[in-house]
């Protein structure tokens, strides 16, 4: 089956049962909106989830443009891209879980073939904190629905170290089978509608566990946890609440949003392995190929980065409201885009001029007639590309050029990032990209200082961000932060004052930590690393920040390791006991969680050399 089959199949079958097939929205929201792009199908569909009639009924469906930059670093494991098509259908106040559930489950197994024996579901486990009881109704309803198919489906508690328990339903927690645009409950703004959701997932076969990249190697797999075997392909939240300054009250009515993207759906129907080899990336793939005369398969993370980037950027600059490249808001976010899938093109020695256009005409032929709007402005899309590709291409190769005179620091400093950014254009993402590779760092807190104006557009970026719902993104990013100071303090608890941070990287998901340490970590020095961090989180310390002067910051703060530049008035943050204690004390700009509590559990996911006399942690929250 090929993607515009399974696209119309999924809107004949809802339209069959009396939805009405509304087009996809813009990429760009349409009212003044602190989401600078639509991230999911429901997204357009706020007021009338909040209880207002949609013109078009109560019964809708759709497939919907979407833009998520925050799964910008995934992109290069085979199933994330920051463009997707949502294919999506909703109840506003209709009908419920019951239909839902046998629905969607009918789809997939009857319509698109999916071999009902490799589907796992997921449920939401309850929060008392929140008087919000766990969805036994759900597991109820896929008992029944797994039964029809001769499938004995066990409900288990999600345990991490349990694996799968035998499951096929899970319970989760909060993070995970609970949906709002802003994330779990506590991230979610007054006036966010939300609620539990039930997922569906897709096991690719145990060979595809553990793949070479993934950092949850030698752990237990449960379906939600991102090893490779398993897959998400939909998602049906209960919108059935409504957050208050006093916490969750009911809607109006009770809602259903579905969601599933495209791109997975027609991987595993196509029977391949990577979204990047279904008809709705393939062509893309093998102009590549061309262009640069390398194969995808062994160089996987260059090509899927100029895949999803240039489609992502051909949708934005060609959609109904088109943005072009700035410096500015939605513009910086195709800037950057196109920047970085002109390096990796670069990466994979692609050197024709003007290949931007011959990699968007294909992205052009595959949608042309779903979204007709990219065909209508390609010409303005070409332009667009080119015009980028020619600016940028004259200062990269200048660029890089000064990026290696740096090649013998070990961490690159603010200054020279900034260099970087101001004189060449360089985005910060590339100048850490190609930081990795040649085994550096980069100071980015010292590169947001040095470049005001840079510092001004993020500043706009997550001040404004949060009501549209990355503001989980910000939430996680900040507790990770604060967990980073508590591994640098536990590392110099098992290992000695002879440890001194040399780089942190910090995304929503993940830590990262380079420091001073000229030898493996045992995994018993591992294990009580993470202990102790566990008792600090437990024993719920409280974050202290104070403004002092510089040299009397330098006097409390043994850690401090970049002492050259820092201003001359400081933020320390301490994290302290009960009795008065400091586990952990810290020069640094925030920011930081108020409580070691909001943590959560915190595991190191892995150890590995950074560079000579360097180690390098990554590690999680949960
Ligand atoms: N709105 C839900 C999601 O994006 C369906 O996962």
């Amino acid at each position: 089956m090929d993607s515009k089959e399974i696209r119309q199949k999924f809107l004949d079958f809802y339209k069959e049962r009396s939805h009405t097939i509304i087009p996809s929205a813009s990429l760009i929201p349409e009212k003044d909106s602190s989401l600078l792009f639509v991230n999911s199908g429901m997204f357009p569909l706020v007021p009338y989830l909040l209880g207002e009639d949609h013109p078009e009924g109560k019964r809708l469906a759709d497939s919907q443009k979407c833009f998520r930059s925050d799964d910008i670093e995934e992109v290069g494991d085979l199933r994330h891209t920051t463009f997707f098509e949502m294919l999506g259908n909703w109840s506003l106040g209709d009908y419920f879980k019951e239909e839902q559930l046998n629905w969607v489950f009918q789809l997939f197994t009857e319509y698109l073939e999916l071999d009902p024996e490799r589907i796992y579901v997921s449920v939401y486990r309850g929060n008392k904190e929140i008087g919000i009881d766990k969805d036994d109704e759900s597991v109820a309803i896929w008992k029944e629905i797994f039964k029809r198919k001769g499938i004995q489906a066990e409900a288990v508690d999600f345990a991490e170290k349990d694996g799968m328990q035998g499951g096929r339903i899970f319970y989760y927690p909060d993070k995970e089978n609970w949906w709002s645009r802003a994330g779990a409950p506590e991230n979610m703004p007054v006036g966010e509608p939300g609620g539990p959701d039930s997922e569906i997932f897709y096991d690719l076969g145990e060979e595809h566990k553990h793949h070479e990249n993934s950092p949850f190697k030698n752990e237990p797999c449960h379906i939600n946890c991102d090893c490779g075997r398993f897959i998400e392909i939909g998602n049906s939240v209960f919108i059935q609440f409504l957050k208050k300054e006093e916490g969750f009250e009911k809607l109006p009515k009770q809602n259903v949003d579905f969601g599933g993207g495209l791109e997975r759906l027609t991987m595993i129907s196509q029977g391949k392995t990577s979204i990047f080899e279904s008809d709705l990336f393939l062509p893309i793939i093998e102009k590549i190929e061309e262009l640069s005369g390398l194969k995808y398969r062994e160089n996987i993370k260059s090509f899927e980065v100029v895949a999803d980037h240039i489609k992502a950027a051909t949708f934005i600059i060609g959609d109904e409201r088109g943005i072009s490249p700035s410096n500015k808001e939605q513009g910086y976010f195709v800037r950057r885009l196109i920047r970085r899938a002109i390096r990796h093109g670069r990466q994979l020695g692609i050197s024709k001029n003007n290949w931007l256009k011959e990699v968007a005409e294909k992205v052009v032929s595959i949608y042309e007639e779903v979204y007709p709007e990219i065909k209508e402005n390609s010409s303005f899309v070409y332009q667009e590309l080119s015009k980028e590709e020619e600016t940028f291409k004259k200062t990269l190769e200048r660029g890089i050029k000064e990026f290696e005179k740096m090649k013998d620091k070990k961490v690159i400093d603010g200054e020279s990032a900034s260099f970087l950014y101001q004189t060449y254009g360089f985005p910060i993402e590339i100048i850490e990209e190609m930081a990795t590779e040649s085994g550096q760092e980069v100071d980015k807190e010292g590169f947001y200082e040095e470049t005001k104006k840079h510092q001004e557009l993020s500043r706009k970026l997550s001040a404004g961000a949060f009501k549209g719902g990355l503001g989980d993104h910000e939430e996680e990013t900040v507790k990770l932060h604060t967990a980073t100071h508590l591994l640098l303090s536990a590392l110099r608890k098992v290992i000695g004052d002879t440890v001194f941070q040399k780089g942190s990287n910090i995304t929503s998901k993940r830590l990262r930590f380079d420091f001073s340490c000229d030898r493996k970590l045992t995994d018993e020095e591992l294990k009580k690393v993470e202990e102790i961090i566990n008792e600090a989180v437990e024993k719920d310390m409280i974050v202290k920040k104070e403004e002092m002067d510089l040299n009397d910051a330098l006097k409390i703060c043994e850690t401090a390791s970049f002492k050259e530049k820092y201003p001359s008035k400081v933020f320390v943050y301490s994290v302290v006991d009960s009795e008065g204690n400091i586990f952990s004390r810290e020069i640094c700009t925030g920011p930081h969680i108020s409580k070691t509590s909001e943590l959560g559990k915190f595991s190191i996911k892995k150890q590995e050399a950074s560079s000579a006399g360097v180690r390098r942690i990554k590690a999680t929250l949960n």
